[in-house]
């Protein structure tokens, strides 16, 4: 089977399978996590080369600080417990966003996992935490402003555009799953997802599992790809 080298995903839906179940919405984030964790083993096994999971949006901030803090905490936990388990299954951890309203102690914690796994050669894991895609392509544009000189930039093309985006050694998404049931980007990866493979699943994201990611890959390899051209 034609597997995906890179598969990204918008976990969604946290919330409403919290709500049907009449708790909170922090209770359904919770329960999230061990979806992260079942996904994360998975495509290691299947030796997917990098998974990108996008765990807090640049406008994530906007709900009730509850919430926000909540998410944090649930973040922090999960790089405090799994570092020691994901290092022994050689994964790689890093991180793509913004560092600049974090917490000391999160930014710890996102250190010492990219430290502790940083010569895993297996699968490459990319948290996306507070990232928002139209943040990143303002980011890129500011560092190549400051990186290239004003002749330089009349030569600016989409190759040389993507060398300056938050992580230019990682190859765009060739699959990009949504969950829950909603047909939105949200934000992410907007620039590299120009001709990723678009698989959205009726799951909400803590029912998420092996078998309903099975099916997305499965589907992607009955697709043809042709990056604009004829076949
Ligand atoms: C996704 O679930 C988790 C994060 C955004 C961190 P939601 O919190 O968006 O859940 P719904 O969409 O409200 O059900
Ligand atoms: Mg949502």
């Amino acid at each position: 089977m034609k597997l995906p080298i890179h598969v990204a995903i918008v976990m969604d839906g946290n919330g409403r399978w919290a709500r049907e179940r009449g708790k909170n919405r922090i209770f359904g984030h919770k329960k999230g996590v061990e979806s992260v964790r079942k996904i994360i083993k998975h495509s290691s096994n299947l030796n997917i080369k990098y998974l990108t999971l996008f765990s807090f949006s640049t406008e994530n901030w906007n709900r009730p600080k509850r919430e926000v803090d909540a998410l944090m905490k649930l973040f922090v936990q999960l790089l405090a417990k799994e570092i020691p388990e994901l290092y022994k299954n050689n994964v790689k951890v890093i991180f793509t966003g913004r560092k600049t309203r974090l917490s000391r102690d999160l930014l710890d914690k996102m250190e010492n996992a990219e430290q502790v796994t940083k010569h895993n050669t297996g699968l490459t894991l990319v948290f996306a935490f507070d990232y928002g895609g139209r943040q990143e392509i303002i980011d890129t544009c500011i560092e190549i402003c400051k990186k290239l000189k004003s002749q330089q930039l009349d030569f600016l093309d989409t190759e040389e555009f993507s060398k300056h985006l938050y992580l230019p050694q990682i190859p765009d998404p060739d699959l990009i799953i949504r969950t829950s049931g909603e047909f939105r980007f949200s934000n992410f990866l907007l620039w590299e997802a120009a001709y990723s493979e678009l698989y959205f699943s009726d799951v909400l994201w803590p029912d998420y599992d092996e078998n309903e990611f099975d099916k997305a890959l499965k589907n992607y390899a009955e697709r043809e790809r042709r990056f604009g051209k004829v076949k």
